[in-house]
């Protein structure tokens, strides 16, 4: 069985303190930085673009898992690729030609990804599965850390799981929202890969042994 990865999602950090925080992810045991771009129309929030990103890079040791919650994202992929994202996922609401959509990201020589809201069934997956490296199940309304963990996302991960399985992909499923030390092992049993942790692990006391933690429940 591959790892299981932590991503803790910057958004929670403190931007007065970036690099310190960047700092402490490259020595946890995080395999990922989760980044969420957020443009004020496809959710209700902004948070950062370019700029913080190309900062981040400088420093980030680690995979930049790069999680779009803008509309027309076709227009920023190569953007995105210069500034040194891994992994680009789109969102499936935001996307009229998602086939390619993914081919476009591909080509830049990113890993894929599509993100789906908590009210987006897994099954409209059904014909693109084959094409996406990476399923991120929102497991809360995107646009805003620190939200409750909505309960019906363990039916979509085992859903997800039996269709990667039944097409025979490589399809890596994350989960981004709510993440806890009370759901983290839940969600690996039921299927997942890499859990996306913000607040939990930003605001606790220590975050470098909360990561620690989760890592340990879920591997
Ligand atoms: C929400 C973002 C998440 C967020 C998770 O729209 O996509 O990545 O940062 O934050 P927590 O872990 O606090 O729910
Ligand atoms: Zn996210």
């Amino acid at each position: 069985m591959s790892e299981k990865i932590v991503a803790p999602s910057l958004l929670a950090a403190d931007f007065a303190n970036l690099q310190r925080d960047i700092e402490m992810v490259n020595q946890s045991e995080a395999g990922w930085f989760h980044l969420d771009v957020m443009d004020g129309v496809f959710v209700p929030n902004i948070s950062f673009g370019m700029p913080i990103i190309k900062a981040i890079a400088l420093h980030a040791q680690k995979t930049l898992d790069v999680h779009l919650m803008i509309v027309d994202p076709d227009r920023y992929i190569k953007t995105f690729a210069n500034l040194g994202a891994n992994n680009l996922t789109v969102h499936y609401e935001a996307c009229n030609h998602l086939h390619r959509t993914l081919q476009s990201i591909k080509s830049e020589g990113m890993l894929a990804g599509v993100a789906l809201n908590p009210h987006t069934s897994v099954n409209l997956l059904e014909d693109t599965i084959q094409d996406i490296d990476l399923v991120c199940l929102m497991s809360v309304n995107p646009g805003f850390g620190g939200q409750s963990f909505i309960e019906n996302t363990y039916q979509k991960v085992r859903d997800l799981k039996a269709l990667i399985q039944k097409k025979n992909t490589k399809t890596l499923i994350e989960i981004d929202g709510g993440v806890n030390s009370g759901n983290a092992a839940k969600l690996i049993e039921a299927g997942a890969d890499v859990l996306v942790a913000g607040s939990f692990v930003f605001k606790s006391d220590d975050p470098t042994a909360t990561i620690q933690d989760l890592k340990q429940r879920i591997n």
